[in-house]
């Protein structure tokens, strides 16, 4: 039987893995869900809710808890991690000091997503390192954000073997669905950049290609970046390409807005948990469907039964990019199509690079590698040379303020520094 081991298994996410393991135990013999994380009273009440709820899916494996990352890692055959290192605290922090200076606050992109990197990659280098003894042929799914930086440092820093995920890789099939009534299975695309850096085109419906009306209908999902903008690209841009195109105009609108994502997630969390602590439920929260995360599951447990059953599947996943992006390094971490078996993952060589879009993936990239390498030797100077490429920070002005700025309010959380 299977081991599926949760690394930030009090996250209100948890149960909807449960969810998705019932959905495929004909395929997948998970015989132990073991929850980890530091946080005992939050792990405490997932552990109470995943057992009534897995009675009520008909799930039958057995769900176990410790505080010991060694317990939970030792033998696993599949480790998600989903961990926010200081909480949505430290993410409000992330969000609202660069506002200060009308740069894009946000927990993944910016100067902000940058001190999240430095606050998550050492954690999660130690979760790797502990793979390498404890479950060397395990494989490591990772959802902590940002995805792309924390499996860029895990690829070169250790030799765990780990697939990096977003649940923006299914978005276009989640927008074919809702615009047009197509399941998943029959939508096709290619998937070129970066986590939250990305395009995706040549969408076909069965191996034909979209319509115009099509595209426009599967574009018109994206709420985030302005419809005229999207068909003027002829490709569709990830929702968080927002921050780059629409700067000015999303730098306003959050910095007037009464609270920040982080802290309407805080009060979300107060009633997803308060629900979870109640003994006589055993139903996922509504509240939790306000959370941007959803159908992550899906995905993660996608990639499981590609990689036990040995199913080809094509999945789109952070990898090193080994040719697929003809501009950048063979071993820089792209998120890109890929093909997935039991052999792991084989990124797909992308054909067509839209026209306006490889400098700022390429810029973007630049500031992820820094930005790796700041967080993993604590260098302040490669800390600042990370914010000057980085396209939405990139004056000198801000760079010196806010270094200084970034780290006092981090500094419980940032021993390499
Ligand atoms: C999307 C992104 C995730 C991110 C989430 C935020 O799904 O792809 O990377 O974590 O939104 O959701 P939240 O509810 O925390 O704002
Ligand atoms: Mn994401």
């Amino acid at each position: 039987g299977m081991k599926f081991t949760i690394v930030g298994a009090g996250s209100s996410y948890t149960p909807e893995l449960l969810d998705e393991m019932a959905m495929r135990k004909e395929q997948l013999p998970v015989k132990e869900v073991m929850l980890y994380d530091i946080d005992e009273k939050r792990l405490g009440i997932m552990e109470g809710f995943c057992r009534r709820f897995s009675k009520k899916l008909g799930l039958d494996v057995e769900i176990r808890a410790t505080t010991s990352l060694d317990k939970a890692l030792y033998g696993a055959d599949f480790v998600d991690t989903q961990i926010r290192v200081g909480g949505n605290k430290q993410r409000v922090r992330d969000e609202k000091i660069p506002l200060q200076y009308n740069l894009v606050g946000q927990e993944t992109t910016g100067a902000g997503g940058m001190m999240k990197a430095f606050r998550t990659i050492p954690v999660m280098l130690e979760v790797a390192e502990k793979m390498e003894e404890l479950s060397p042929n395990g494989w490591l799914i990772n959802y902590t954000n940002p995805t792309g930086l924390v499996t860029e440092a895990v690829t070169r820093y250790t030799n765990a073997n780990i697939a990096g995920f977003c649940s923006g890789g299914i978005f276009p099939k989640m927008w074919a669905k809702r615009a047009l009534g197509i399941p998943y299975e029959q939508v096709q695309y290619d998937y070129m950049g970066l986590n939250h850096m990305n395009f995706i085109s040549n969408i076909t419906i069965d191996g034909r290609p979209v319509t115009e009306a099509e595209f426009e209908k599967i574009a018109a999902q994206n709420d985030d970046v302005d419809l005229e903008l999207i068909k003027l690209l002829g490709v569709i841009p990830s929702p968080y390409l927002q921050w780059y195109y629409h700067t000015n105009e999303k730098v306003a609108k959050f910095k007037a807005a009464p609270k920040t994502r982080g802290e309407y997630v805080q009060d979300l969390e107060k009633d997803v948990y308060a629900a979870y602590a109640d003994e006589t439920n055993c139903e996922k929260p509504e509240a939790l469907a306000k959370r941007g995360g959803g159908g992550y599951s899906e995905v993660a447990m996608g990639f499981v039964n590609a990689v036990y059953n040995n199913v080809d599947t094509k999945m789109v996943v952070n990898v090193p990019n080994k040719g697929a992006v003809s501009f950048l390094p063979d071993s820089a971490v792209v998120e890109v199509g890929c093909l997935v078996n039991k052999t792991g993952m084989q990124p797909l060589h992308v054909t067509e690079v839209p026209s306006m879009c490889w400098g700022l993936v390429a810029a973007v990239k630049n500031y992820e590698q820094l930005a790796v390498e700041a967080a993993v030797e604590g260098d302040v100077r490669k800390m600042k040379l990370a914010l000057l490429a980085h396209p939405l920070v990139r004056q000198w002005e801000y760079v010196e303020k806010l270094v200084p700025e970034l780290l006092e309010a981090n500094k419980e959380y940032l021993p390499q520094f």
